[in-house]
């Protein structure tokens, strides 16, 4: 693997290579990342990482300065792994030579709700540099996770509208075995709180359940499972099932689309997202299960 630092070395390694697989990340490395890049080398070759804590996505009272930067075991791990060919591990000051007044606003509608109203000029931040990159590697796919849900919508609506020669692949969120979403901040996780953090998880696969189970008040089914979470110490940003295709409300008392239940909340100072997706959900019967139910075969 060769580790270039420049936009200039990166440009010389690819130059005439019309099929880069690319992979963008904040580095920290853990298999959920090792699965983007896996998946990356299915879609092309040479497959391009790049590792870049961006400060332009980041609040001023959000973990910029101790965000985890790992840069010698990462480059380890990728090495072992042998997917990557090119990994581009630039410094601010070449990504950022002077104040970057130019910004890609997000969509109204996409980007202003969720992550985006929690976190007031995250995905300006997110974008920015997202065609930034695209720009220095000019990759012809690139993959995300489905664990940042909206970031991967809002970047695939970015690429859409501005006609960017770029198929944005989604890769499943990779789990601890305890169901845990693998994450570079659950690194911020005393033991008390590692133990506690699974929570989130079963608290979405709850509502998933009773949605599949056929029931539909989705405020009493969303409070419970905030209340749920309160109680164990958990300060609950969001916890709210949306349709797939935009990230709107879903609504009670209806036929449902496919939703995915999105959440954010608080364990300490730390703050994890997480998201199910649901499938779509027929009106049920009175009384009977809804179709698809996979408890009604139990
Ligand atoms: O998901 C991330 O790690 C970051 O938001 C990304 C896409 C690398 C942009 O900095």
């Amino acid at each position: 693997m060769k580790v270039v630092h420049t936009v200039q070395e990166l440009r010389d390694q690819l130059r005439g290579q019309l099929r880069v697989s690319f992979v963008p990340t904040m580095g920290n490395l853990h298999e959920g990342h090792l699965a983007l890049m896996r998946t990356a080398r299915q879609h092309g070759d040479p497959v391009v990482a790049s590792i870049f804590v961006n400060r332009l996505q980041f609040g001023p009272n959000e973990d910029f300065h101790r965000y985890p930067r790992t840069l010698a075991a990462d480059i380890e791990k990728l090495e072992r792994d042998r997917n990557v060919y090119v990994l581009f591990a630039p410094s601010e000051e070449e990504l950022y030579p002077e104040p970057q007044t130019y910004r890609i606003q997000p969509p109204e509608g996409l980007g202003d709700i969720l992550e985006g109203q929690f976190r007031p000029g995250f995905f300006e931040g997110v974008t920015t540099i997202v065609l930034k990159l695209f720009s220095c590697v000019q990759p012809r796919v690139a993959v995300f996770g489905k664990k940042d849900y909206q970031q991967l919508m809002v970047v695939r609506q970015m690429c859409r509208q501005f006609q960017l020669p770029v198929e944005v692949i989604a890769q499943e969120t990779v789990r601890a075995d305890d169901g845990l979403a693998l994450s570079s901040r659950n690194g911020y996780l005393g033991s008390a709180e590692r133990a506690e953090a699974p929570r989130l998880y079963r608290a979405l696969q709850t509502v998933r359940d009773r949605i599949l189970a056929g029931e539909r008040d989705l405020g009493a089914i969303e409070r419970a499972a905030v209340a749920e979470l309160s109680q164990h110490g958990w300060n609950v940003d969001y916890l709210t099932v949306r349709h797939q295709s935009d990230l709107q409300p879903a609504k009670s008392g209806e036929a449902l689309p496919a939703t995915v239940v999105v959440a954010a909340a608080r364990l300490g100072q730390t703050r994890l997202i997480d998201n199910l997706e649901i499938p779509a959900a027929g009106v049920p019967a009175a009384g009977a299960p809804a179709a698809g139910d996979p408890i009604a075969g139990a």
